[in-house]
């Protein structure tokens, strides 16, 4: 078997006229009133960003201080510092989960062990992760199995002498954030990154953050070229952690559990949804999975492939959750694919359907 390729990401199944299902970012993105700031920030573009104020308000919003913030290109940079900055003698991933934390650690020269949660639950447990790692790196909610672990077998991970790296970029698609580790101050050597990418529709921006104890941040921060978060990022990070956005993402969340209800519901009795889905998207088995992903494609469909993922193959695929109508077109012909229905003739200008015509 052919190792994954770690770099492949959902940005790469999709192609023009494909109805987006593959990346997780939150359909109708940024909001009016996102694009208005980001539009008004523009305006500011001449001077060199002033990180103050958007630190200030992220570290307010998580109840820390602004030592313990680093603002970042996106959670990718994050991982980029860490596996610059720190000299893990034993690393440890725990997999399935988002793959560029293992990607940035091998380029920057460490060894990765593997730690595979076991299908079809991919619970966490920490007493599997080696006693003595100490660089242990996990995703919460796990992109692509969409679970939450619980914040307490999540905490049971970190120790001293230890860099506990968990992955919330998609903390706020669960109302509340009820398992985040992100205010938690007292558990020694924990970095948790967060994006604005998915909820916000920021994916282009490129804006997150680390939080974590003030000597690790500085230790990433040091890895950091000046100036790294734009003008424009800055002022989406001030926009985006006041308690109207935090109270909006959490409508957007509560949304979307009814629209993953209608996605689960929808799927066809051959496919197995697995783990228990608490984010944006689904991870699902399906019988002959690669052809099965090759005929949605051709019916306008991307979805995630699964065989990138360390434990997974071609036979998982990830769905992002859309709204019902979106949700339940996707199944009807999902479950034509499976009963070998052939697909309609093509619409009169040979093109494929739009999402605006399913809608
Ligand atoms: C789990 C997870 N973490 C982090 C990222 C990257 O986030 P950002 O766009 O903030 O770099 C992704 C992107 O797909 C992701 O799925």
């Amino acid at each position: 078997m052919t190792a994954p390729d770690l770099r492949h990401h959902g940005d790469a199944e999709l192609a023009p006229g494909l109805i987006d299902l593959a990346v997780n970012v939150r359909a109708g993105t940024p909001p009016a009133w996102l694009r208005t700031v980001l539009h008004a920030a523009l305006d500011d573009a001449a001077g060199y960003p002033d990180a103050g104020p958007a630190r200030a308000a992220v570290a307010a919003a998580h109840g820390r201080p602004p030592g313990e913030v680093l603002l970042t290109a996106g959670a990718a940079e994050a991982f980029t510092l860490a596996a610059r900055a720190l000299r893990p003698r034993r690393a440890v991933v725990v997999h399935p989960s988002f793959t560029e934390p293992e990607a940035a650690l091998r380029a920057a020269g460490h060894l990765v062990e593997r730690v595979l949660l076991a299908a079809p639950a991919y619970r966490l447990d920490p007493a599997a992760v080696p006693a003595d790692a100490d660089l242990v790196v996990l995703g919460n909610p796990t992109n692509p199995t969409s679970v939450l672990h619980p914040a307490a077998d999540v905490a049971a991970l970190a120790r001293p002498g230890r860099v506990l790296l968990v992955d919330e970029a998609f903390a706020d698609t669960a109302p509340g954030e009820p398992e985040s580790l992100a205010g938690r101050r007292d558990l020694p050597g924990l970095v948790v990154v967060r994006s604005l990418t998915k909820t916000w529709g920021l994916a282009g921006l490129r804006v997150g953050y680390a939080l974590g104890p003030p000597d690790l941040v500085a230790e990433l921060a040091a890895h950091q070229p000046h100036w790294p978060v734009s003008t424009l990022a800055l002022a989406a990070l001030t926009a985006c952690t006041t308690t109207a956005a935090r109270a909006e993402a959490t409508v957007a969340a509560h949304h979307l559990i009814d629209h993953r209800g209608v996605l689960l519901h929808a799927l066809p009795p051959q496919v197995q949804v697995l783990g228990e889905p608490r984010s944006s998207f689904v991870l699902l088995r399906v019988p002959d999975g690669e052809r099965v992903r090759a005929q949605l494609r051709e019916r306008g469909w991307a979805v995630r492939r699964g065989d990138t993922f360390p434990g997974l193959d071609g036979d998982h695929l990830r769905v992002a959750v859309r709204e019902p109508a979106t949700s339940r077109a996707f199944a009807a012909d999902l479950a034509a694919i499976l009963e070998g229905i052939p697909p309609a003739p093509p619409t009169p200008r040979g093109q494929p359907r739009q999402p605006e015509e399913i809608r």
